[in-house]
């Protein structure tokens, strides 16, 4: 998501640091908003030259430190406290005091993660979804420290990216998750207990329900690992058994089938 996040930014003229920790990671990150820009290239909404400066407004780089004079930070890594606390830690080592550190996270705590810098009232949720050049929310969660004014800069910041931003409180799952990932995990139930087959489980939702996809191919966009973490956030969260991950979701990720990113979950991808 983080290739998104940076393709909408440079798209609206903001000039952005994208960092990964591998230069492999980058180019992948980089081939992605080539192809997603070329979209618009194809449909005459873009023009060669305009996309090109849009991917050079894009600087890839392996060092935390090339940061140190970003106004604004989105943090887009593993659904993983540990990862997350360790870079919002070297966030707010390097960057000024004025800077918004807002984090992309799909359910974990903003109030913890705002706890683990000097600055709580600065660090804020920016939820995009993805993918993230085609849906327009950013879900807004505010951590209990979170200021107005940083609040305010978010939401502007979420228009000029062509978003609408909505908010909400600080609760696990948020309001997107707390709500997709369960009907999600009831899909691999439905599954796992062959009640239906995959593919007659997801013509249900888009047919009935009119989804644009099915459950579990949205899963395999979304990622199985992911999907498995939110889930394990509402169960810890709220503590109640109504949360518990599916055993098949759990099974697949030990199988290292996480959907579209390793070519094989629900479904196989070339
Ligand atoms: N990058 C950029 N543009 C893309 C794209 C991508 N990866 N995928 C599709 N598009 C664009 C197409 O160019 C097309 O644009 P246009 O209508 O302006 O010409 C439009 O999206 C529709 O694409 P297609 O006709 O090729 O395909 P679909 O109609 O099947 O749409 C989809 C693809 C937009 C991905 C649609 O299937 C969809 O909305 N799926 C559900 C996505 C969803 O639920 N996302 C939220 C996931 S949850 C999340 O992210 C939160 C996290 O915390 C887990």
């Amino acid at each position: 998501m983080g290739a998104g996040i940076a393709q909408v930014a440079a798209r609206a003229g903001y000039t952005v640091i994208m960092r990964d920790v591998k230069d492999e990671f980058l180019k992948r990150g980089l081939a992605t908003v080539d192809k997603s820009l070329q979209r618009d290239v194809d449909k005459e909404r873009l023009t060669a030259a305009e996309k090109q400066c849009v991917v050079e407004r894009i600087k890839p780089v392996t060092e935390m430190d090339a940061l140190r004079d970003a106004s604004f930070v989105v943090e887009a890594v593993n659904e993983d406290l540990n990862v997350k606390t360790e870079v919002f830690k070297a966030l707010d080592e390097i960057t000024s005091r004025e800077t918004i550190l807002a984090s992309n996270t799909s359910s974990i705590s903003i109030t913890r993660l705002a706890a683990t810098t000097r600055r709580p009232d600065k660090v804020i949720g920016m939820h995009f979804m993805n993918p993230v050049p085609v849906m327009k929310l950013v879900e807004v969660i505010r951590g209990l420290a979170t200021s107005d004014e940083t609040y305010e800069r978010v939401r502007e910041l979420s228009e000029k990216l062509g978003k609408t931003a909505l908010d909400c409180q600080d609760s696990p799952g948020f309001v997107s998750n707390r709500v997709l990932m369960p009907m999600i995990n009831e899909a691999i139930f439905c599954l796992m207990e062959g009640v239906a087959t995959r593919d007659n489980i997801d013509e249900v939702m888009k047919l009935g329900m009119n989804h644009p996809m099915g459950p579990l191919t949205l899963a395999d966009f979304i990622g199985l690992d992911v999907c498995l973490a939110i889930m394990e956030v509402l169960y810890n969260g709220y503590n109640d058994s109504k949360y518990r991950p599916c055993p098949l979701l759990k099974k697949m990720v030990a199988a290292k089938k996480l959907g579209r990113k390793t070519g094989e979950g629900f479904f196989k991808y070339n």
